[in-house]
């Protein structure tokens, strides 16, 4: 089953039954930051804690207790400064709802773009927080994403110190060591690696701030069961939906831009055929080439201002570095 429902996610999960979800992935909107159409309001840092935090309360009623629910956000800097109402989120949430924070990762994004500031290091990094309702039922398959250990370990033996405390001659306790193979897989470490979408050339040019496929694929893999019902309030452009469907779980999408929720049930039923890619033309129309990505402009022509330039395109006409961008089909 796949269902995504066009409307506002705070309204459409109050129809959602208790104790009814698997797994909760999503990214909201992040505060102050991309456009997603002209009836989407972007809260201000300021406002985001109280607009978001009755959805977690939802969250929460509608998530079985061995679910998860798993937050990608990420916060931005203003008058040089870096917002704090991340911080604010999950503290707050820790106090007035009942969903538990399990855990922090760190979403390396293996080609973010770059910021023009000499003084602020470049911002490859988003949050992942891993929340849950009952720690001690949690649905967890550590098997499903083992890794290779790193390079300098494999074929390696290392000493581990033995759990009992050994006494010497002197009978002076002593710890006593024994040496063991490295483990050909071994636990992966809290700091996930995976590209933005930006970077893949597919369809999800068309909305500004898609998942990369990957990442909702990796938590509905070590989380979820088969047949599972895996939900995304924020679903966009239905990225959560396509590894649902090629792991046989079942997907919900609430998306509030009708556009994007028309074009993600295409998409999920292999049905967005039509490839797109972004124009550059001179301010006299003459058109310069085309691009797959705004990633791939960045990174080519050396800008550093993702939003800008999506803005243009969504916009139509407006330019920006003295180019017209527009969103064409192949
Ligand atoms: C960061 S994007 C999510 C993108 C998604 N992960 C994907 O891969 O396509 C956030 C989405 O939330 C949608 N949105 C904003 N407010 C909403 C609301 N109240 N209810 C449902 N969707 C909303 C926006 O239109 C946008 O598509």
């Amino acid at each position: 089953m796949n269902k995504i429902l066009e409307g506002d996610c705070f309204e459409l999960i109050k129809d959602q039954a208790d104790n009814s979800v698997d797994l909760i992935i999503t990214s909201p909107p992040y505060a102050d930051i991309v456009n997603y159409g002209k009836d989407i309001s972007i809260k201000k840092p300021d406002e985001y804690v109280d607009w978001i935090l009755p959805l977690f309360s939802e969250i929460y009623r509608v998530l079985k207790p061995s679910g998860s629910f798993i937050l990608n956000i990420n916060d931005n800097c203003k008058n040089g400064l870096r917002n704090t109402f991340i911080y604010d989120l999950i503290s707050r949430n820790n106090k007035e709802t009942k969903l538990k924070l399990y855990d922090t990762y760190i979403w390396h994004k293996m080609n973010g773009i770059p910021n023009g500031s000499k003084k602020r290091f470049r911002n490859n990094t988003e949050f992942i927080f891993h929340f849950v309702k009952d720690q001690k039922q949690l649905k967890f398959y550590m098997d499903r994403v083992l890794e290779e250990p790193a390079e300098s370990y494999r074929n390696k033996k290392i000493k581990i110190r033995k759990t009992n405390k050994q006494v010497d001659s002197t009978g002076s306790s002593c710890d006593e060591f024994v040496e063991r193979e490295v483990p050909l897989l071994v636990r992966p470490d809290n700091v996930f690696r995976f590209a933005t979408a930006g970077a893949s050339r597919d369809n999800t040019i068309r909305h500004p701030a898609p998942f990369n496929k990957e990442l909702p694929e990796y938590f509905i893999k070590f989380l979820t069961d088969e047949g599972d019902v895996v939900l995304d309030v924020f679903s966009g452009i239905g990225t959560t939906g396509l590894p649902c469907k090629d792991l046989n779980r079942q997907y919900i999408g609430y998306e509030l831009n009708a556009k994007y929720a028309e074009f993600s049930r295409k998409r999920i039923n292999g049905e967005d055929t039509e490839q797109y890619v972004i124009n550059q033309y001179d301010l006299e129309d003459n058109f310069i080439r085309s691009w797959n990505t705004i990633t791939e402009i960045e990174n080519t022509l050396g800008f550093d201002s993702h939003n800008h330039i999506e803005d243009c395109i969504r916009k139509g006409n407006k330019t920006s570095y003295g180019y017209k961008w527009k969103l064409e089909k192949k």
